[in-house]
């Protein structure tokens, strides 16, 4: 699939733009802060309806306007497609597809599919698990349908629960209350551990064939769901097992003043070579560990969408040594590519028979 086309009004500094790409490779030069970034997330918020920097919408829009305005054209083997947002500074979002208003975001997702690789993912292992799971929920969100959904109301009823615990201090008033937060959080809650668990098993599969290669064969990578209430065996047992962790912690968590545990807790576990590369790996075996994870997630939209996802790297290839760059690039021949650098000189390991590239400068982009 790619993008053939996208259309820009008042979109953070962009006033207007109307562009073509290619469908191989496209690149954006350009100074710091000219909208090199902006760009790739116009086209991640098209494919997700959500950005990738930020939870309000209404940053989005170019300062001083009301309303942005995102427009692109997909081909996809099924066939061509719109996708329109309109943007409004009451953080309203709307959606069309084909000129037909989208009230639900599902209606959006697996339309385009993207993956986003920037600085902050080569950090994917060595940070907090927080950005393991927005790893693994911005993948899930893109293949699975309902997955946006149960991720949804499960966070909606953990914010309640919470809420209702905070309250509760000292008082019973509000108990049943809490444990019907706490059923509901147990039904939404396995169903997106049970999700998790079967994208992890097949992310471990597909990333130790690439690790592999990355690596001449010296390092073994495995991942492992750590699901925070104890091991993944199937849904029903999950959905047990969290039902009796919400009902048996509620004086704990009362204490807290938090839902201590959960999927809003969980994580990736990183083995490389017998080894939990979170805590112990070098700073080079998690980069490549990264690279591994992010060159999987591609192989694994291909196998359930049947196409490459569109790939955005931003700033990376800066980042990467020359064996993990040509590594990267070699992988990219059939994907469309979009990479933004700040100079032409890092475009040296570049062999792509066509490429487009675009010089920006202050919210305006030219051909080169
Ligand atoms: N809502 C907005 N309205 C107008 N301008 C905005 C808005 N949001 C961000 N900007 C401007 O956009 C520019 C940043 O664009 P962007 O992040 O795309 O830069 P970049 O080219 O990727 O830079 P770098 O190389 O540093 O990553 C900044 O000058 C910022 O002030
Ligand atoms: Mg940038």
């Amino acid at each position: 699939m790619y993008v053939s086309t996208l259309d820009l009004i008042n979109f953070r500094n962009y006033s207007k733009l109307n562009i073509n790409f290619n469908k191989s490779l496209n690149v954006f030069i350009g100074e710091n802060a000219q909208g090199k970034t902006n760009i790739l997330e116009s086209i991640y918020f098209i494919s997700t309806t959500k950005s990738h920097r930020t939870i309000k919408d209404r940053e989005l829009i170019k300062w001083g306007s009301e309303k942005a305005y995102i427009g692109a054209n997909v081909n996809r083997n099924s066939g061509k497609y719109l996708i329109e947002s309109l943007i409004g500074n009451d953080n309203k979002v709307n959606f069309k597809l084909n000129g037909v208003k989208k009230n639900k975001y599902s209606d959006i997702l697996g339309t385009l599919n993207t993956v986003i690789f920037s600085p902050e993912d080569l950090r994917l292992i060595k940070d907090g698990p927080a950005v393991r799971r927005r790893f693994i929920d911005g993948e899930l969100n893109q293949i699975k349908p309902k997955y946006q959904y149960n991720l949804a109301q499960y966070n909606r009823a953990l914010i309640q629960r919470n809420n209702i615990l905070k309250s509760l201090k000292g008082s019973n008033s509000n108990r049943i209350t809490a444990e019907i937060f706490g059923e509901q959080l147990a039904k939404y809650g396995s169903e997106i551990c049970e999700e998790r668990y079967n994208f992890i098993k097949k992310l471990s599969l597909v990333s130790r064939l690439i690790h592999r290669k990355i690596t001449d064969g010296n390092e073994e990578i495995e991942l492992i769901y750590e699901c925070s209430t104890g091991d993944f065996k199937n849904k029903e047992y999950t959905r047990n097992q969290l039902l009796s962790y919400y009902t048996d912690s509620i004086d704990e968590d009362i204490r807290k003043g938090f839902t201590a545990k959960g999927p809003h807790r969980d994580d990736l576990m990183i083995k490389i070579n017998g080894i939990d590369a979170r805590a112990y790996g070098s700073q080079g075996q998690q980069r490549t560990a990264a690279l591994s994870l992010k060159l999987s997630e591609l192989e694994i939209i291909k196998s359930e969408t049947l196409e490459y996802p569109v790939l955005l790297l931003d700033d990376v290839l800066s980042e990467l040594d020359i064996k993990r760059q040509k590594f990267l690039l070699e992988s990219l021949k059939d994907i469309q590519t979009f990479i933004t650098c700040t100079s032409f000189s890092e475009l040296n390991n570049l062999n792509f028979e066509s490429k487009d590239i675009f010089l920006v400068h202050g919210g305006t982009l030219s051909k080169y």
